[in-house]
C-alpha cells in the first residue's frame, strides 16, 4: 500500500477532502495531510488529526514539528492537491515555498496529482491557464475540475471532480485497478516508445525541427506504466519531464532515433512511433555556421530521412504490435479521416493513430481527438479527452490486437 500526501488548499470544495481522505484510507494506503492555512477555515487540523491519527502542520517553521517538508517529500509515493486554489496553483507553477504544502511539493519529485476547483471566471484566466500548462509540462497530472452549481449561484465549469473520480485517478496512477483501463493489462510486456520531434542540423547552431514537445510520448509512456508495463522512451528534443520509472534514452536527429528504434525494437513487444520525425535533412552540415548574404536568399538542399516506421515494420517479429501515429488537418479534396485512411493503408503498422490537428484546449492538458485504424484502413475504435486518457485508450486497443494477433 502506498504512502500518499494530501494536500488541501483554501476553498468550500475542501469538505470533498474528507471523502476523498476516507477512500484512499478505505483500500489500505496510508495518508498524511497537508492543510495551507487558509483551508483551515473551511475544514480544521482537529478534523483531518483525527481521521488520520497524525499531527497536522501547516507551516515550515514548527516548533517540536515530527514532519518537516523534507521528511514528508522522502516518506511519500504520491502527492495529491484537492482543492487546488488558483493562488497555491500560481505558487507552485512559480516555485514559491511559503508554507508546508508549497514547500513539500518543491521537495518532492514523485507522481503528483492536482485536482483545480475555482469559479470560472478565475479558471478562466490567462495567467491560471498558464500556471496549469507549466505544470503538465513539468509533469503534472490533472484531474479536470467539473460543471454544475458553484458557490455565489453561480454555475458554470469550476467545481471540484467528485472524489469517486479524483480517488480512481490515484487508483491509475498507482497501478492498483484491474479495470479494462487501469491495471495489469500490460505487465510484463516491454514497450517502446519514441516522443518528440527530431532536429537536422544545418551547422553548429541552426536546425531544421518541429514544434513537438513530447507530450503524447509522455502521457503514453506513463499510461503504459499504469499498466504495470516496462517502458523505454527514445526522446527526441522532449520539453517536458518523463516519468522517472522509465528508461529515458535522448536523441536528436532522424538517424539516431533510427538507430534506437531499431535496436531496441528487436526485444520489445510494442513500438510506438509517437516523435514526428524530420522527412528531410540537409543534405550536407556545415562545420562552421553558414555566411550568407541572405538578403539574396539562401537554397537548401535537402534528401529523405530514414522511414523508420516502414523499417521496424519490415524488421517486425511475431506477436510484436507496431502503432504509428499520423497528425492530420484534411485539405479542399480529403477530409482529414480520408487521409488518415490512405496512410494507414499506405504504412500498414497494427495501429495508425490519427489526430485531427487543432483540438480544443483542456485544463493543463490539451484536450485530442483520436481515430485508431487497422493496417487496411478500417476504424477499428476512437478516443477523446486529455492525452493520457486517450493514451490508456490506445493502449487497451494494442492489449486486444496482441491478443488476436497470431
Ligand atoms: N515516421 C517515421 N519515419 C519518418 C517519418 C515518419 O517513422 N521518416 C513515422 C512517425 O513517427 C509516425 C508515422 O510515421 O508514426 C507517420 O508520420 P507522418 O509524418 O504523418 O508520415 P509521413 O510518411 O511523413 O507522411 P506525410 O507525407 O503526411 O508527412
Amino acid at each position: 500500500m502506498a504512502h500518499i500526501l494530501l494536500g488541501v488548499s483554501g476553498g468550500i470544495a475542501a469538505y470533498k477532502a474528507v471523502l476523498l481522505l476516507r477512500m484512499l484510507q478505505g483500500t489500505g494506503h496510508q495518508v498524511r495531510v497537508i492543510p495551507t492555512p487558509a483551508s483551515l477555515d473551511f475544514v480544521g487540523d482537529r478534523t483531518w488529526q483525527a481521521l488520520t491519527g497524525e499531527p497536522v502542520y501547516t507551516e515550515t517553521q514548527v516548533p517540536d514539528v515530527r514532519y518537516d517538508h523534507i521528511e514528508m517529500a522522502r516518506w511519500a509515493d504520491l502527492l495529491v492537491i484537492a482543492p487546488l486554489t488558483a493562488n497555491t496553483l500560481g505558487k507552485l507553477a512559480n516555485g514559491l515555498a511559503d508554507n508546508l504544502l508549497t514547500a513539500t511539493c518543491l521537495a518532492f519529485s514523485g507522481t503528483k496529482l492536482m485536482a483545480p476547483a475555482m469559479h470560472p471566471a478565475m479558471l478562466n484566466n490567462p495567467a491560471v491557464q498558464r500556471n496549469a500548462t507549466l505544470l503538465t509540462e513539468a509533469g503534472c497530472f490533472f484531474v479536470d475540475p467539473g460543471s454544475g452549481e458553484l458557490a455565489h449561484g453561480d454555475s458554470g465549469t469550476g467545481r471540484l471532480a467528485e472524489p469517486e473520480e479524483i480517488f480512481h485517478q490515484v487508483q491509475l496512477l498507482l497501478g492498483e485497478t484491474a479495470t479494462d483501463t487501469g491495471g495489469n493489462s500490460l505487465a510484463g510486456k516491454r514497450i517502446l516508445i519514441s516522443a518528440g520531434g527530431t532536429r537536422e542540423a544545418l551547422d553548429p547552431v541552426r536546425f531544421l525541427g518541429n514544434r513537438s514537445t513530447g507530450i503524447m510520448g509522455r502521457e503514453l509512456a506513463r499510461a503504459a506504466l499504469c499498466e504495470g508495463a516496462q517502458v523505454t522512451v527514445v526522446a527526441a528534443n522532449v520539453t517536458v519531464e518523463l516519468p522517472k520509472q522509465a528508461e529515458i534514452v535522448t536523441v536528436e536527429s532522424t538517424a539516431e532515433l533510427a538507430e534506437e528504434m531499431l535496436n531496441r525494437s528487436r526485444c520489445s513487444d510494442i513500438v510506438i512511433m509517437a516523435a514526428a520525425v524530420a522527412d528531410l535533412r540537409p543534405i550536407a552540415f556545415s562545420q562552421a555556421k553558414i555566411q550568407t548574404g541572405f538578403d539574396r536568399g539562401l537554397t537548401l538542399q535537402l534528401e529523405a530521412t530514414e522511414d523508420i516506421l516502414a523499417e521496424l515494420l519490415q524488421r517486425r517479429h511475431e506477436g510484436q504490435v507496431i502503432v504509428g501515429f499520423a497528425a492530420e488537418t484534411g485539405n479542399a479534396s480529403q477530409g482529414f479521416l480520408e487521409m488518415g485512411r490512405a496512410k494507414a493503408i499506405r504504412k500498414g503498422a497494427d495501429l495508425l493513430a490519427v489526430n485531427k490537428v487543432g483540438a480544443s484546449a483542456g485544463f493543463g492538458n490539451r484536450d485530442t481527438h483520436l481515430y485508431f485504424m487497422g493496417p487496411d484502413g478500417e476504424l477499428l475504435g476512437e478516443a477523446s479527452g486529455t492525452k493520457f486518457q486517450v493514451a490508456q485508450q490506445l493502449l487497451a486497443l494494442v492489449s486486444q490486437v496482441s491478443e488476436i494477433e497470431p
